[in-house]
């Protein structure tokens, strides 16, 4: 089954409580947070007392994505602001092996993200360790970017390394009803998206639309 993470970054501001009560009853899997620090990457968003002030609005699972220099200062906090899932990038300045186990010894679920140009087999090592990859297929940062298909093949060489192991594979990054079926198709079983969902006329539609029903 696939899985639909609506990414907030893509949401009113505003009126985060009601954008995510409209997602959960619209169909959504998880709630993806890209917390961006100004620093790993140019935009800065929201981070953990933004995530703690959301938690009691709904009881899907949140998926933090941390587009951080230093995620490994942030893990507590996520934990703490109510985090069901934290992704590191394997380009940020710490360990991610520490991270992870970090993660999981909160009672978290830890993923690895990588970004357009960094290669598949840099995560091998991690594969044992990790619930999910993620598997970014545009340039972290923004929403609204074009999809890039080699996002394509990373899903296809992943899906075959990960076997029968229980790590997921979620993809972010230009997410539409035509993209999503090709990830699905490699094997995504997380996908999230911003402007598909959050830029249409109707939440459920679109994701029913990204799950491939009619
Ligand atoms: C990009 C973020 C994504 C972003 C995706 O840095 O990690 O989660 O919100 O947005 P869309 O779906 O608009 O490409
Ligand atoms: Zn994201």
């Amino acid at each position: 089954m696939t899985l639909i993470a609506p990414s907030l970054l893509s949401a009113d501001f505003s009126k985060l409580a009601k954008e995510i009560k409209d997602v959960e009853k619209a169909g959504a899997d998880l709630i993806h947070w890209d917390v961006m620090d100004g620093h790993f990457v140019p935009n800065l968003t929201f981070g953990p007392c933004v995530i703690k002030a959301n938690r009691a609005y709904t009881k899907l699972p949140f998926d933090v994505h941390l587009m951080v220099d230093r995620p490994d200062k942030l893990i507590d906090q996520c934990v703490e602001a109510g985090a069901d899932m934290i992704t590191v990038h394997m380009e940020s300045a710490c360990r991610v092996a520490d991270c992870v186990s970090h993660i999981h010894a909160l009672g978290k679920k830890a993923g690895i993200s990588i970004k357009p140009q960094t290669r598949v087999s840099e995560i091998i090592p991690f594969i044992p360790e990790i619930d999910l990859v993620l598997v970014m297929s545009v340039e972290p940062g923004k929403g609204g970017q074009a999809f890039q298909a080699q996002a394509l093949e990373k899903i296809v060489v992943l899906k075959d390394l990960i076997g029968r192991k229980k790590v997921q594979i979620s993809v972010d990054g230009g997410i539409n009803p035509e993209t999503a079926e090709a990830c699905r198709f490699a094997g995504a079983n997380i996908l999230v998206a911003g402007t598909s969902v959050f830029k249409a006329g109707s939440y459920a539609k679109a994701i029913r639309l990204l799950k491939g029903d009619q």
